[in-house]
């Protein structure tokens, strides 16, 4: 099947001035590959640190100016240039970003959902949406400082919804949300991707993302090392990457033996 997103051979680097005339390059990410199909919840595992928010953010086209990028990304087909990023978002492609401080802090809820739109429609899908997961009408008249970190994780994933996208990337969706509110995110992801959309979901933690992908693309040091079938991981047979072993072996079903991580 033709990928909705496909990532090749991306890179991103910064360069960091010291004092005087010093110079370090940073590389975060060195040759990152991995492709999400429609219909498909695609992980990708990382430890803290091992550049997937980049790789997000690199999709959707918000690194810091003095990011260099190097690498192909594709949108259904299409190279995802910024402006074909800037104008598909919140539509067609949505970011769950991983900190609720993406919420506009001077905006109620409902505004930043419905994007200025007032029409009958759109504020029956809100108040919809939002009654997903488990947040009341009375959230729309709420601005971002009096939710709970809970709440404003569930108003981030509601908003990127909300249109029904194409492509999904959830960049550490479930932190600071109850077992089994983030069941309950997680089986939405599922469904979406059952209705044709392609999710990726980013996370550092291999057992919640069984839970619901297809693949699994594990990253380590700026490079995707191993991209297996989840099925896989249920036996442990025949993950060949130590660094994979090693996760699965971390899993609490596996005896949570981190040697070798
Ligand atoms: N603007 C920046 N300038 C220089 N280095 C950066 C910048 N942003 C991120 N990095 C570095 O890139 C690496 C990857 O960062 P990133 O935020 O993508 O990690 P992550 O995998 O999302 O971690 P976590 O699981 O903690 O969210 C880190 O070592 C970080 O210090
Ligand atoms: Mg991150």
């Amino acid at each position: 099947m033709e990928p909705i997103l496909s990532v090749d051979h991306l890179s991103v680097s910064f360069t960091r001035y010291g004092r005087g005339l010093s110079r370090t390059e940073l590389n975060p990410i060195r040759d990152l590959s991995l492709r999400v199909e429609p219909g498909q919840v695609a992980a990708v595992v990382g430890e803290s640190g091992s550049g997937k928010s980049l790789l997000a953010h690199a999709i959707f086209h918000i690194l810091p100016r003095n990011a260099r990028v190097a690498g192909d990304i594709r949108y259904d087909g299409a190279p995802l240039t910024r402006e074909r990023a800037e104008s598909l978002r919140g539509r067609e492609i949505s970011l769950i970003p991983q900190g609720v401080t993406w919420l506009d802090p001077m905006m109620k809820v409902g505004d930043q959902l419905r994007r200025g739109r007032r029409d009958p429609d759109t504020r029956t899908r809100c108040r919809q949406v939002l009654e997903r997961y488990g947040l009341g009408p009375e959230t729309e008249g709420l601005y971002p400082f009096q939710l709970s970190g809970g709440m404003a994780r569930r108003v981030l994933i509601a908003s990127a919804v909300m249109e029904g996208p194409r492509l999904i990337v959830a960049d550490e969706p479930t932190p600071g949300l109850d077992a089994r509110t983030a069941v309950r995110v997680l089986g939405h992801f599922r469904e979406l991707a059952e209705e044709g959309a392609g999710v990726l979901l980013i996370t550092h933690d291999l057992e919640l993302a069984l839970t619901v992908a297809g693949t699994v693309s594990v990253f380590l040091d700026g490079q995707t090392v191993d991209h297996l079938p989840a099925a896989r991981f249920q036996s442990g047979q025949g993950l060949t990457h130590p660094y994979t072993r090693a996760l699965w072996r971390a899993m609490p079903k596996n005896g949570m033996e981190v040697s070798g991580l």
